[in-house]
């Protein structure tokens, strides 16, 4: 250790404080130097960390700026998205529309008189699910549910289409051995969370594979009948795949299940999405004109054309030009749970480059994609962590940092998780109050079914978006109901209805 000394500086003074200093810490090695003009040397080169660390403030409050969105913007957001919707239901301009807003031949939500045995296959959130699910109507109404879950390696999810649905049907083999099922031919409903192009409750052509899929020679085919080639293939089982569902579709029913008001599902998760019940007339792909249906928007693929451009930072750009599908499913990419670590690793990466944090050393961790999973943002935005804590997280992650460095990155997981819930507000606001000028509404009461982990972990995700949403839709009261195993019990419940639809017609 170093110790300076400022002048006048007495020799006999001095050589005293050195004995004494040895005597009482007679394992340390302390030299003594002399100070010149220290104070006032001192005093500058304060004031120079000082003005270096102002003005590093200054530029990372800068960056961060671009993540704040003003009303004005939001609402603009919001008139953006009832553009795209209206361009996603006319037929004139489907074809080129990005966000498809798909029919799903859901015509309604459950009323409690589903009734029978179901398998589900849910495919395409964090897990991969077999589920049996019991649903017992009237007086003993309930559902009952079992599932396993199943991983899917990368390999499989970015191998051929065959390998997939090879390993899907191996596990649900594996399922039906486990319950003892395998000679019940169950009616089966598909939640596949991709989007699809339906033409009938039970077929499905899969437009583009989102997320981390990129299996090969399923893009532009039906997945039911991959699925049931599979079966086919296995030569083991028979299954009757009744319906494919998307999992913003399960969700609304399943909630719609415990409340009659629930006409719009959402998922915050992995990726993005939004469903409701539309007029049929509106939907101008399908034919008629009475009723309602339930349309997948597929909200994901908003911003595609660019008219997100304008709020899109060089942060969310490099996200975009690094993932398995460049240029498409940008609102998802500034919201969801796959995405929002690495809008954050990149800024990280920008501000340690500009010598902000981790004293200028970019580590082997912050190189690594896809290190910040939604349960450490979660972790590390929670309120309730002390700074010593986030660091801790932080250190297990592998980015070794001081205190200061920790106080930074919080700030960077805030704005871009905070920017994310408002986006998705904003489009929820053009949902709802879409679905209340359809009704010719001064005022709707609504609830949204919602799923989805970052939703779920996220210490403020679901306050921020609740709030963007009566901001920006002042005439809707909103309500937010969790739901709980959605996706799954959602399919199961749609195959019921088309199940007991399909018996009244052979009647
Ligand atoms: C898919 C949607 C799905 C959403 C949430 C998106 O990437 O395109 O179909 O609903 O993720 O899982």
């Amino acid at each position: 250790m170093n110790i300076f000394l400022p002048p006048p500086y007495n020799i006999l003074y001095a050589r005293r404080l050195h004995k004494t200093v040895r005597r009482l810490v007679p394992d340390s090695d302390v030299r003594f130097l002399l100070s010149e003009s220290g104070s006032g040397k001192g005093a500058a080169l304060v004031t120079a960390v000082a003005y270096r660390l102002a003005e590093q403030h200054r530029q990372i409050e800068e960056t961060l700026e671009e993540f704040q969105l003003s009303k004005e913007q939001l609402l603009e957001v919001k008139k953006r998205m009832r553009i795209e919707m209206e361009a996603g239901l006319r037929k004139k301009t489907h074809q080129s529309a990005k966000v498809k807003m798909l029919p799903t031949f859901v015509r309604s939500t459950p009323d409690g008189s589903e009734n029978g045995d179901f398998l589900a296959l849910d495919l395409g959130g964090t897990n991969f699910r077999v589920l049996l699910v019991k649903i017992r109507s009237g007086k003993r109404r309930m559902v009952e549910m079992h599932n396993k879950i199943y991983a899917i390696p990368v390999d499989v999810m970015q191998g051929t289409g065959e390998e997939l649905f090879d390993h899907i049907v191996h596990c649900i083999s594996d399922f039906l051995d486990y319950m003892g099922i395998k000679g019940a031919r169950l009616p089966m409903g598909f939640t596949f969370s991709f989007p699809c192009v339906q033409t009938s409750l039970d077929a499905g052509m899969l437009l583009t594979w989102t997320k981390g899929f990129k299996a090969t020679d399923c893009e532009g085919e039906d997945v039911v009948l991959l699925l049931r080639e599979g079966i086919k293939r296995r030569e083991e089982f028979e299954l009757d795949v009744v319906a494919v569902v998307n999992d913003t579709v399960g969700t609304m029913m399943t909630c719609a299940y415990e409340d009659p008001n629930c006409e719009i599902g959402l998922i915050v998760g992995t990726g993005s999405n939004a469903c409701y019940m539309e007029e049929t007339k509106n939907i101008e792909m399908v034919e008629g004109d009475k009723g309602r249906m339930c349309v997948n928007m597929e909200w994901g693929a908003f911003g595609d054309n660019g008219c997100l451009d304008e709020i899109r930072t060089v942060y969310d750009k490099a996200v975009d030009e690094l993932s398995l599908n460049s240029g498409k499913q940008r609102y998802e990419k500034m919201i969801s749970g796959m995405y929002l670590g690495e809008i954050v690793r990149n800024i990280l990466i920008d501000f340690t480059k500009r010598g902000f944090l981790f004293r200028g050393h970019i580590s082997e961790a912050l190189k690594t994609r896809s290190i910040f999973e939604t349960k450490f943002l979660s972790q590390i935005e929670s309120d309730r962590l002390a700074l010593l804590q986030v660091r801790v997280i932080l250190q297990q992650l592998g980015l070794d940092g001081t205190c200061d460095d920790s106080i930074i990155v919080k700030q960077v997981c805030g704005a871009v998780s905070k920017r994310a819930a408002q986006l998705c507000g904003a489009g929820m606001a053009a949902v709802v109050d879409k679905i209340r000028e359809n009704r010719g509404l001064d005022h709707l009461d609504i609830t949204v079914g919602v799923d989805g982990t970052l939703y779920k972990l996220h210490p403020h995700f679901s306050k921020i978006m609740h709030q963007t949403v009566k901001d920006l839709a002042p005439k809707c009261d909103v309500t937010f109901l969790l739901s709980e195993d959605g996706s799954g019990k959602g399919a199961a419940l749609i195959t019921a209805v088309a199940c007991r639809l399909r018996e009244a017609e052979q009647s």
